[in-house]
């Protein structure tokens, strides 16, 4: 339970903003303009993935260092300064505020600080655990040349960047919840401890342990870089799926309720994809089964496995999200909305309804009051609302 030492944001925060997301698949930065009354443009956006297939550079490999992971998210940076309509601005000697949504478990004391705890979602770049990513970045803003030019001012989890994205533009929201390749929740705490008034806690509910497990969850879990680590999240978010459906599939082949040639090719972990799980779903049957040669008595199998997984991970979601409104409102007297954004929730077919079956389930007759809603994409500007947020502490 993490402050993010920001309150919601409302509505009239204005200004040009340098934003950076980090999440575990893609780096992107941009130009952010916050007009005030919920409104806000990206001006110029650069994305570049950590693993790039064509050269060969995977920057969450352990034999990758600290610098030049930031090294690369400085050049992402210049990059966008370099296509901006900003020189004008960043000509003049005040340096630029950049908002940084980082999205990894991190402790922090104050708004721009963030020490790193531990990598999750199988991320193993050398020499950031432990450390500020904050003054990384400083450090590799200086090596750029940009040391004068850029100064980051807040970094935020992207659930915080959901929260404040959404909330800027519908005052009702008070949590916001990542359902993708991790998945955490923040909310807005009335009162929190130390803090005069309402502050945005990150939950870091990932690492949440009290949940019942089958076998394939400890499996999966035994076999991870981070054994009994983010136990939540390995039942439920994106990175997990596709390799506790193999787990899965495997079983029932090692027991012999399934006999196919091509599991011989499932020996790789994580060589099925939340995608391929998509695919296994929508595809025409012809054609997924052209994909995976399965025949078609095992697809149907495929797909129930798929389907109860899906299930599965949605209503442990929906009983966390049930938890934190409970808590900021034991009685369910006052309405909420929860903004989602992540790759599971917005394309997987059939979650965001499984979501709030078993949020009408849970909540019965209380659950007119909440409301959840797609907030996608907040990440940037999310982490423009904080640096505005920064300048107004
Ligand atoms: C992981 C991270 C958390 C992040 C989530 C969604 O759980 O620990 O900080 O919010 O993934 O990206």
């Amino acid at each position: 339970m993490f402050p993010s030492y920001l309150q919601a944001p409302n509505s009239n925060e204005i200004g040009t903003f340098l934003a950076l997301d980090f999440g575990g698949s893609n780096a992107r930065a941009a130009v952010v303009e916050l007009k005030g009354d919920g409104t806000f443009m990206e001006l110029h956006r650069v994305s570049r993935p950590l693993s790039d297939p064509i050269t060969g550079r995977e920057l969450r490999a352990p034999s990758v260092n600290a610098e030049e992971l930031f090294d690369f998210l400085a050049e992402i940076i210049q990059k966008v300064l370099d296509h901006s309509p900003l020189s004008p601005i960043i000509s003049s000697s005040i340096p630029f505020p950049l908002g940084f949504t980082f999205s990894f478990p991190y402790h922090q004391r104050r708004i721009g600080e963030g020490l790193l705890l531990n990598w999750n979602k199988e991320i193993k770049t050398a020499g950031v655990v432990g450390k500020d990513v904050g003054e990384l970045l400083c450090a590799a803003l200086a090596r750029q040349g940009l040391g004068s030019v850029v100064r980051p001012t807040a970094i935020i989890n992207d659930t915080v960047a959901t929260f404040l994205t959404a909330a800027y533009q519908d005052s009702s929201v008070d949590i916001a919840s990542i359902i993708g390749t991790g998945h955490n929740t923040c909310y807005l705490e009335p009162k929190a401890p130390g803090f005069d008034g309402s502050l945005i806690i990150n939950t870091e509910s990932g690492n949440f342990s009290a949940v019942p497990e089958t076998l394939y969850d400890q499996r999966l879990d035994q076999q991870s870089d981070t054994p009994g680590e983010q136990l939540f999240e390995k039942k439920l978010s994106g990175k997990y799926l596709g390799e506790l459906f193999r787990q899965i599939i495997l079983d029932f082949s090692e027991r012999g309720f399934l006999d196919f040639d091509f599991l011989r090719h499932w020996n790789q972990p994580y060589s099925i994809s939340s995608k391929d799980l998509s695919l296994i779903l929508t595809a025409e049957d012809n054609h997924s089964r052209h994909l995976f040669n399965i025949p078609r008595a095992e697809l149907d199998i495929f797909r129930r496995v798929t389907l109860l997984l899906f299930k599965r991970s949605a209503r442990l979601v929906a009983a966390s999200l049930i938890g934190v409104i409970l808590h900021q409102d034991p009685h369910l007297i006052k309405p909420h909305t929860v903004a989602i954004d992540g790759s599971l929730y917005e394309g997987m077919p059939g979650y965001a309804q499984e979501l709030t079956a078993a949020l009408s389930e849970g909540l019965a007759s209380k659950s007119s009051l909440v409301t959840v809603k797609l907030s996608a994409g907040g990440s940037l500007t999310g982490a423009a609302i904080a640096a505005a947020l920064e300048k107004l502490m």
